[in-house]
């Protein structure tokens, strides 16, 4: 296992006692988690296992359930393509390998330089606009895979 640094789990025991009284808590404390901390590695759901005295096993569930939850570190740039079948017959899948082609990294993955994360998503209930992106909730409609490059550009130059 690897160690966890003193303040982040007392960081974390402070979670779990300010929601201990909630109806759903876990979910509430794993949310906090994951925006105070970017993500939810298996050495902090220990953690919170021990201070919930919930099974590790449940924690795990929960975490990879969820696609808000994330068990890696996530990229400053979260780019979610649609994947749903509206998205996908509008050639969503072209779109994803574009940008994996032009980040080097695959789905799921985060860029070395930390800037950008590329997520597959499931419907986004945008169907209307497929195919949809949504790069740190802004959305982009009828997205053809001419324009994932200068979408790039703009980001790594900062402008969003
Ligand atoms: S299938 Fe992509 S938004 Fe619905």
């Amino acid at each position: 296992m690897a160690v966890i640094q003193e303040h982040a789990k007392k960081r974390i025991k402070e979670i779990v006692a300010s929601h201990k009284d909630e109806p759903t808590p876990l979910l509430v404390v794993l949310s906090q988690i994951q925006q105070e901390f970017g993500y939810i590695p298996l050495e902090v759901q220990e953690v919170v296992s021990e201070e919930m005295n919930i099974p590790v096993a449940e924690i795990y569930g929960v975490v990879t359930f969820y696609s808000f939850f994330s068990l890696k570190p996530k990229g400053k740039y979260i780019i979610g393509v649609c994947l749903g079948t509206a998205c996908y017959v509008k050639g969503s899948q072209n779109i994803i390998d574009k940008f994996c082609e032009l980040l080097k990294i695959r789905p799921g993955e985060t860029t070395p330089d930390g800037l950008f994360t590329v997520d597959a998503l499931r419907c986004i209930g945008a169907c209307a606009i497929a195919p949809a992106v949504t790069i740190n909730g802004k959305v982009y409609a009828n997205l053809t895979v001419d324009r994932v490059e200068k979408i790039i550009k703009e980001y790594e130059g900062g402008a969003n």
